[in-house]
C-alpha cells in the first residue's frame, strides 16, 4: 500500500494515542521488590501484567500470520486492479508485521508464539462470507471487501496503540518503538482503504442494480423472498 498518505493525520493520531494526558513513566518495574536489607530485587517471574502483555503480543502474531492468508483471498476476490494492489501490497506489509514480531519475542528473550485470536477470526469467517454473499465483479463486493479490510485494521490500530503504550509502562522502550512503526502501517492502510471507498467505489456500487448482475454474470438473478 503505498505509504505518505494523510501523514499528518497519521503523526497526530499516534500523537493522540501516546499523550493521554499522562507522560510516559520511567519504568518502575513492576516485577521490582526491595529485600529487607533494602536492596532492589527483579523477581523472576512475570507480573500478571507481563505475562497479560505476553498473551497480547501472541493474539496480534495469529492475527497477522491469518491476515497475511487472508489478504491473498480478498486480492483474488476482488474487482478492480486498485484494490487488488492495495490487498496486495498491505500483505507485503503484513508479512514485515509478522517478522518485527518476530524480533519483538527474541528481544524480550521469549520464543515466537501465537494464541488463537478469535476477534480476528471472526473478522476474517465475516470476510468470506461477504465474497459468497456479492456478486463476482461487482463494486459491492470491493465496498464489502474494504469494510471488513477496515474492521480488521481497525482492530490491529486497537492492539498495537495498547501494546505500545504496555511496552513504554514495562520499560521496554526499544519494543514499543518497533510496535510504533506497525501501527503507522496499519493507519496509512485504513486511511488509504478510505480514499479507495469514498473516492469511487461506494458511489458507484451505489449505482448498481440487479440487472448489473445479470448482465455480467449471464444469470436471471433470484426473486427477492
Ligand atoms: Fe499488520
Ligand atoms: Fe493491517
Amino acid at each position: 500500500m503505498k505509504n505518505g498518505i494523510a501523514n499528518r493525520e497519521v503523526k497526530k493520531a499516534v500523537q493522540t494515542k501516546g499523550a493521554s494526558g499522562r507522560a510516559r513513566p520511567i519504568a518502575p518495574r513492576s516485577s521490582t521488590k526491595v529485600s529487607e536489607d533494602g536492596k532492589l530485587q527483579r523477581s523472576e517471574q512475570p507480573t500478571p501484567f507481563e505475562k497479560m502483555f505476553e498473551d497480547m503480543l501472541k493474539d496480534i502474531y495469529w492475527a497477522e500470520q491469518h491476515m497475511v492468508e487472508a489478504l491473498h483471498t480478498m486480492t483474488e476476490a476482488a474487482t478492480t486492479n486498485e484494490l487488488k494492489e492495495a490487498f496486495e501490497d498491505h500483505r507485503f506489509v503484513t508479512q514485515k508485521h509478522v517478522s518485527r514480531l518476530d524480533k519483538v519475542f527474541s528481544m524480550l528473550g521469549k520464543k515466537s508464539e501465537t494464541k488463537k485470536c478469535d476477534a480476528m477470526d471472526g473478522i476474517i469467517r465475516e470476510t468470506e462470507r461477504i465474497i459468497k454473499e456479492t456478486p463476482e465483479g461487482s463494486m459491492t463486493r470491493d465496498a464489502g471487501l474494504i469494510i471488513c479490510a477496515q474492521k480488521a485494521e481497525h482492530y490491529e490500530i486497537a492492539s498495537y496503540g495498547s501494546l505500545v503504550q504496555v511496552a513504554y509502562t514495562l520499560g521496554h522502550d526499544d519494543v514499543a518503538y518497533i510496535l510504533e512503526k506497525t501501527l503507522r502501517d496499519e493507519l496509512n492502510a485504513d486511511y488509504q482503504l478510505t480514499d479507495i471507498a469514498e473516492g469511487y467505489i461506494n458511489p458507484m456500487a451505489d449505482n448498481e442494480t440487479g440487472e448489473d448482475t445479470k448482465e455480467e454474470s449471464g444469470e436471471e438473478p433470484k426473486e427477492a423472498e
